[in-house]
């Protein structure tokens, strides 16, 4: 086979086989075929895209890049959960405890944030001594003892993905539905779960921007999930405002505490709940009708009973983690400068632009412009209200919190463009938009 042949195969509009996909991607991963290449074929992928079986083709090539996983030996039928990434987004943080804590056990692997998007990863390391990378061997004897992982991806996992993803990112060929979903799902059927829960976020803080676009992400990823023999279930969910109050790492670390607690924001929770829900009904492979709405309420009782937090301590005592920052909040990581922006003006709160509030959080140091660059743990947003809201002109709408003075007064100027009032009462925005579920 030849590079050049395959490339203008899918330039005029042919449709690949899964050995042609194959050779391509392994000659990538293997760095036999050139940079410039992959590039000329990712572009023509972007603009003639792929049928169904082409993107399932890839999505496997692309898992069996590296190692895939088999966590057979320690968990029968795996279930995951993935976030298509967001503002806010602290939900692995909450659910993955909740989910273990009521039996399912689980092993996540997650990422760091980029652009506008936070990493769970990123979140993690707030905790001082909590180890995101495991070895194979720490990795299955925690599940097996504990019940829950929660760290890094190794580099072996999907490697053809890892390389493939930076080429997109500077060759203009990220949006594009058949290379986004095949890059996620290639690393989800990697890391060996039997049954997955996607949550495909939609919106100005999210990837996709309207709900059309984000179902049709969902319907591929989906149909890549049950072509691989997983159960799926997809859920929308809105991130045009973020997600809860926090947006930046300590603090979505202490708001994950405080929902462990029960006393988290009502838009966390209700979101925890439904994934969790979904996870745990997989996880049991539970089909009674009303499983979800049971399992929905063991994880409720477990947030307000203790139980998920509990799980989490044990979480971060067994990754190495300082677990007094667990049991004291206030030990997390601090910023010097802590400063309210008030609303400004009287009326209801018509919109909090999620991306505008991840943007004031990245000037401030909380997230990163490039994979190298380091993130401060301590800075960011509290934002203090929600859409449909009233606001007084005094009234605090967020808390800056910073380590430098310019950076604050930056963060200050965009958070001023980030609300927008009415002067009626808006409908509060749903927390989902649609579930599609599909079984293997
Ligand atoms: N997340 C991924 O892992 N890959 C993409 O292409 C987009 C989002």
């Amino acid at each position: 086979m030849r590079a050049t042949d395959i490339i203008e195969k899918k330039r005029d509009g042919g449709e690949l086989t899964a050995g042609e996909i194959r050779w391509f991607v392994d000659g990538y991963t293997r760095d036999e075929i050139p940079d410039y290449q992959a590039a000329a074929w990712l572009m023509a992928v972007f603009l003639r895209g792929m049928s169904a079986r082409e993107t399932l083709d890839l999505t496997q090539a692309m898992a069996d890049s590296g190692d895939r996983l088999d966590l057979s030996p320690v968990i029968p039928y795996a279930v995951d959960k993935h976030s298509t990434g967001g503002v806010g987004d602290k939900v692995s943080l909450v659910v993955l405890p909740l989910v273990a804590a009521a039996g399912v056990p689980v092993a996540k692997m997650s990422g760091r944030g980029l652009g506008f998007t936070g990493g769970t990863i990123d979140k993690l390391e707030s905790i001082a001594g909590y180890r995101v990378q495991l070895s194979d061997e720490d990795f299955m004897q925690q599940v097996r003892d504990y019940g829950i992982v929660l760290c890094g991806q190794t580099k072996s996992l999907a490697p053809a993905d890892g390389k493939l993803y930076a080429l997109r990112d500077v060759t203009g060929t990220v949006p594009s539905l058949p290379l986004i979903a095949s890059s996620i799902m290639s690393k989800k059927l990697a890391a060996g779960a039997n049954a997955i829960v996607l949550d495909v976020k939609v919106g100005k803080g999210a990837f996709m921007k309207g709900v059309d676009e984000a179902r049709a992400l969902a319907q591929i990823m989906v149909g890549i999930g049950v072509g691989a023999g997983r159960e799926m279930v997809a859920l929308l969910s809105d991130m045009n405002q973020p997600l809860g109050y926090a947006v930046g790492n300590a603090l979505e670390v202490r708001e994950a505490i405080d929902a462990l607690r029960g006393d988290g924001p009502p838009d966390l929770r209700e979101h925890c709940l439904v994934v969790g829900g979904h996870m745990v009904r997989l996880g049991r492979q539970d089909t009674r009708a009303g499983a979800l709405d049971e399992a929905i309420a063991e994880l409720a009782d477990l947030m307000d009973n203790g139980g998920g937090l509990a799980k989490f301590r044990e979480l971060v005592s067994a990754q190495g983690g300082d677990v007094s920052m667990i049991d004291d909040p206030d030990r997390l990581p601090r910023a010097r400068l802590v400063e309210d922006v008030p609303a400004g003006a009287d009326g209801f709160v018509a919109e909090v632009d999620a991306l505008t509030v991840a943007q004031a959080s990245l000037e401030l140091g909380a997230g990163r412009a490039r994979k190298s660059d380091p993130v401060d743990p301590a800075v960011g947003v509290v934002v203090r209200c929600k859409v449909g809201d009233r606001a007084r002109a005094d009234d605090p709408l967020f808390t800056i919190h910073a380590n430098d003075e310019a950076m604050l007064a930056r963060a200050r100027e965009l958070l001023r463009q980030a609300v927008r009032f009415s002067e009626s009462r808006p409908q509060p925005l749903p927390a989902f938009y649609d579930t599609l579920y599909k079984e293997a």
